[in-house]
């Protein structure tokens, strides 16, 4: 297990290059986690860059929680990670609740941020629903949560999926704010990263709609414990349109079900759309169906059956987390201790 570099973070007014990303163990992976995110945070943990990555359990109860599913989803999401090619020896691996600065600067930043900030965010109006009054305190405060965990690392680069851009720009207006306010140059003001072909992975049911974990018919995504049978009937079902796919990406312009398949297509084979189209453009989607359900097994048996062995043995996952946590906090004390400093906490 190497060693956290315990480079300061901040070298002047330059901060050292750190990635930090997070999921919500909430409920099963899908093709949409792992295109989106699980994938790029991989690729990110060789770019010779310190790589921090979590499962935010404290963000999963701001909606109702299971414990024992908590607890399960955690592991799952973990055995994701892992199987998917995240190597604990090179990236932090570790679960939000075993890192406590997260939430203490949380609440730092529950007094900086405002609430007509957090008002306007889409998320927590999807989630909220119509009955605002009814959601939890933490839902609302969600994204000073999630500021916490990318600030409380000095992260200057955040991988995600298009649907957390706003929640970055929060981020960002919270930093600038503090640093302000204090009148100091503390917290960077990290960037999102947001690219590939696959950002934003859609429906198969339709393809206006993101691929998501929560839609109420599982033939509308693939998730990553899905048998080799279900994920080429899923490919084979999905909805298309009845013309051939297009000789240039342009074409794809209007056809949101055609594009999501060769954005996933893109994704799963490490390739642009320009030259997924070269390869295929002009075929029947009978005959490019069965080539994306091969591709897509191909890529996704290996991570499942990874997974399941790793389920096997919740032990190890935990001494892993506990491990990850351990380098996490090598991090984040430290810069918790200065922010309590710099706001005028006696210690
Ligand atoms: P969630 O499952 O909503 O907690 O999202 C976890 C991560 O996966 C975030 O970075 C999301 O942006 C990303 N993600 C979730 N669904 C999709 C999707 N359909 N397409 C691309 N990225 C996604
Ligand atoms: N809000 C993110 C999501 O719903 C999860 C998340 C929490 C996160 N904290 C984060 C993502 C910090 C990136 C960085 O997917």
């Amino acid at each position: 297990m190497t060693e956290v570099v315990q480079t300061p973070s901040q070298l002047g007014t330059q901060f050292v290059p750190r990635v930090f990303s997070g999921i919500q163990p909430t409920g099963g992976l899908t093709l949409g986690n792992y295109l989106g995110a699980i994938k790029r945070f991989v690729d990110m943990q060789s770019s010779g860059v310190e790589t921090f990555y979590c499962m935010v359990d404290l963000h999963a109860i701001t909606m109702p929680q299971n414990p024992d599913d908590l607890r399960r989803a955690t592991r799952e999401l973990a055995a994701g990670y892992l199987a998917a090619g995240l190597d604990p020896a090179q990236s932090a691996l570790f679960n939000q609740s075993q890192v406590p600065e997260h939430a203490q600067l949380a609440w730092i930043f529950n007094c900086v941020a405002r609430m007509g900030w957090l008002n306007r965010m889409t998320q927590f109006k999807d989630k909220a629903g119509k009955n605002r009054e009814a959601a939890s305190v933490g839902l609302f405060a969600y994204p000073t949560l999630m500021a916490a965990d990318i600030l409380v690392y000095h992260a200057t680069h955040v991988p995600v999926g298009e649907d957390q851009k706003q929640h970055i720009e929060l981020t960002r207006d919270i930093a600038t704010k503090f640093n302000h306010d204090y009148g100091v140059d503390f917290f960077p003001i990290p960037e999102p990263v947001i690219e590939g072909a696959a950002t934003r992975v859609m429906s198969l049911r339709d393809g206006t709609k993101k691929m998501s974990k929560s839609d109420p018919s599982d033939a509308s995504r693939i998730n990553m414990t899905d048998d080799t049978d279900t994920i080429a009937k899923k490919i084979r079902k999905a909805k298309t349109d009845p013309d051939a796919l297009p000789s240039e990406a342009d074409g794809l312009a209007d056809r949101p079900e055609a594009r999501n398949l060769i954005n996933i297509y893109a994704g799963l084979a490490d390739k642009s759309v320009d030259e997924v189209i070269a390869e295929v453009g002009g075929m029947e989607f009978s005959a490019f169906k069965p080539q994306l359900a091969e591709l897509a097994v191909s890529k996704l048996s290996p991570i499942a059956t990874e997974m399941a062995r790793l389920m096997e043995d919740t032990a190890e996952i935990d001494k892993i987390l506990r491990a990850g946590a351990e380098k996490a906090r090598a991090v984040t004390a430290p810069i918790l201790a200065q922010t309590y400093d710099i706001v005028g906490m006696v210690s």
